[in-house]
């Protein structure tokens, strides 16, 4: 029976992990579950899965929710903000972390399960894009075990032989796809006015609205970019984006003598979060398999990095190294954040990110989260101030 934190349980991700979750009630048990302000979800799921934890990030509502736990007589203790996050990521009672918070937030909790050499399941990638060397240093020395959720990340762990790396391997490339977003044949001047409920609608894809805009710009495939390079011990060269519209093949490994393998499902999240929390086993996540007759055609096309030039700019961040994958990282979540706002065009998105980028040249890293939070919160003011200037 594994016991089971859900960093980010109300999300996009979190719904879905306990959708898979409530499936096999006999393997696994809840042991906690966070929100940051969306308590109405937290109190239906506390209802539901009975977890020993509830976490508020956001202080000012933890107090409201714990009452409300209360009233209803529920056996859950309510924890807060950051340390409340921390706390049920390295409870010692816990086997198995989801890591669901999306952006620069998910960092330290999800590194508090590292340090404590839980089973992480990662989708929060943003937290390996700002702290590559510090998460994947942290990984080895507590010996936690570290399987990527993003359905890419997942697709090319599942081929590939577990333990070795991509040299033992003899893997050539590794083949990461792209559905292109919302926007894939849209001009840069049809880009420049389309609205946020127009870049939220993925045409594969239902996911939280951050990613979501993420993938209509192609900084996530830059941030998954970046991702790959950690968690496979490797370099952009090394890997190849292939726009991809369908999202039924999830990504490729190339390999020396000429095999190419894929991992293909419907674009169903529950799949590798599944696999992730099953394996090496399997187990049903409720997905139909897929029917290739229904399928139809695969497509596969090169992308336009300059219609989508974040995929460019993080390429250019990770190779920079040093800070300069937690500045882009910042910067686009201020930028993003403006958008969904209203206050930023779409395409200035990416325009933010790059001016950020030239005036915080790439710095070493010290090895410290604080260090990091200090970058992050630097990165955001100078994004803040270029929204201002230019939007
Ligand atoms: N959705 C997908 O299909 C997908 C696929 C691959 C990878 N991912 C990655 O998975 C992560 C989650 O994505 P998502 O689509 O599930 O996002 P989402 O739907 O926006 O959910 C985000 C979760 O994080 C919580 N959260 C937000 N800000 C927080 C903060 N400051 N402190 C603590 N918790 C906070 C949210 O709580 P509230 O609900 O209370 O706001 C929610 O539970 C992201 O890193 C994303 O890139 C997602």
């Amino acid at each position: 029976m594994q016991a089971i934190t859900v960093l980010g349980a109300t999300g996009s991700i979190g719904v879905s992990t306990l959708d898979v979750i409530a499936r096999h009630p006999h393997r696994y048990r809840v042991f906690a579950l966070t929100a940051n302000s969306r308590t109405d979800i937290l109190l239906q799921q506390c209802r539901q899965f009975a977890p020993r934890y509830a976490v508020v990030a956001d202080e000012q509502q933890a107090d409201a929710f714990a009452l409300r736990v209360r009233e209803e007589g529920l056996a859950v203790e309510v924890l807060a903000g950051v340390a409340g996050l921390e706390a049920v990521a390295a409870h010692p009672e816990v086997t198995t972390v989801m890591a669901a918070i999306v952006g620069f937030a998910g960092l330290s909790p999800t590194l508090a399960a590292v340090r404590a050499g839980k089973k992480i399941l990662l989708a929060n990638k943003e937290a390996l894009v700002c702290a590559g060397q510090l998460f994947m240093q942290a990984v080895g020395q507590a010996g936690a075990t570290l399987l990527p959720i993003d359905s890419e990340h997942n697709a090319i762990f599942q081929c590939l032989p577990y333990g070795k790396t991509l040299v033992e391997a003899g893997v050539r490339r590794l083949l990461l796809t792209a559905s292109g977003g919302p926007f894939r044949e849209r001009s840069l001047e049809e880009m420049e006015w389309v609205t946020p409920e127009q870049a939220c609608a993925h045409p594969n894809w239902s996911m939280g609205r951050k990613i979501s805009v993420d993938s209509a710009t192609m900084m996530n495939k830059g941030l998954e970019l970046i991702e790959a390079c950690w968690l496979f011990g490797t370099t952009p060269a090394q890997v190849q984006v292939v726009v991809h519209p369908q999202s039924i093949v999830h990504s490729l490994v190339e390999y020396a003598d000429g095999s190419t393998l894929a991992q293909l499902g419907n674009p169903d999240m529950r799949t590798p979060i599944a696999y992730g929390l099953a394996w090496p086993e399997r187990i049903d996540a409720g997905v139909p398999a897929l029917d290739l007759f229904v399928a139809g055609r695969l497509d596969f096309l090169p992308p336009d990095e300059v219609r989508f030039p974040a995929l460019r700019l993080a390429r250019e961040a990770f190779i920079a190294g040093g800070s300069a994958p937690l500045v882009l990282n910042a910067a686009n979540e201020v930028a993003v954040a403006a958008f969904l706002a209203g206050r930023l065009p779409f395409t200035g998105v990416a325009r933010i990110v790059e001016r950020v980028l030239e005036q915080l040249a790439a710095r070493p890293l010290p090895g410290d989260l604080s260090a990091l939070v200090a970058v992050d919160a630097l990165s955001r003011q100078c994004a803040e101030q270029e929204i201002k200037v230019h939007a």
